[in-house]
């Protein structure tokens, strides 16, 4: 799962008021260290099979298992080198370290959320909130389709095609994002269903017609999912 580490003493520091009040306060003692917790692979919600005829188990299993894995993995590494960089004071060694903490972390990000934006149940069309702010905003549920397959079989190479909220404006958007840049941290946009249009999620299936995976795919998006993404990001 997704972690994070503090590499700074905790001393006392007050709660904000939509978390308890604005008199309360934590206390711990000076030097108590929180320590770092390493990513892990989050387990698939569904068996490597469960997404066929529309994406084959050995894609699956290579996905999650290989190019998931690896993902987590250099991320680790990334974060152990620029702990001991902050050590050192080593800001050179920090930045060199920015890019592989952007695919890595990105990576596993992004993976993240796409397995559960899909579902042996999925397919279809959203309903209640979700689909109201769709057509709001692309016109019709059909419009929505056509335009995200569109970016995402456009994306050069490989990345991304992402439904992202835009909270400042109140809006769903379309967006691309290449490589595995992160939605959120690239453009702002807080991701609510993601299309990966690398070729190691359809080449072994679709060979080189990344259109036949974007008319496939569809068929297992888990609209559950994504509208309770979209619940939550408006909170
Ligand atoms: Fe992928």
């Amino acid at each position: 799962m997704l972690t994070r580490w503090l590499s700074i003493p905790i001393c006392s520091f007050a709660l904000p008021a939509c978390m308890g009040g604005s008199s309360a306060k934590l206390t711990a003692p000076l030097g108590c260290l929180v320590s770092r917790q390493k990513h892990t692979l989050p387990d698939l919600p569904y068996d490597y099979g469960a997404l066929e005829p529309h994406i084959n188990a050995e894609i699956m299993q290579l996905h999650h298992s290989k190019h998931h894995a690896t993902y987590v993995n250099n991320l680790n590494v990334a974060e152990e080198k620029y702990k001991e960089a902050l050590a050192k004071g080593d800001v050179t060694a920090q930045v060199s370290l920015q890019p592989a903490l952007k695919f890595n972390g990105g990576g596993h990000i992004n993976h993240t959320i796409f397995w559960t934006n899909l579902s042996p149940n999925g397919g279809g069309e959203p309903k209640g909130e979700l689909m109201e702010a769709i057509k709001r905003d692309f016109g019709s549920f059909a419009s929505f389709k056509e335009k995200l397959t569109a970016v995402s079989v456009g994306v050069q190479g490989s990345g991304w095609g992402w439904l992202g909220y835009n909270k400042e404006q109140g809006r769903l958007q379309i967006a691309a994002c290449a490589n595995q840049d992160p939605l959120q941290g690239t453009t702002g946009l807080i991701p609510l269903l993601g299309i990966d249009v690398w070729e190691h999620a359809y080449y072994l299936q679709y060979k080189n017609v990344r259109p036949d995976y974007l008319k496939a795919i569809w068929n297992v998006i888990n609209w559950e999912n994504v509208s309770s993404r979209y619940a939550t990001c408006k909170k």
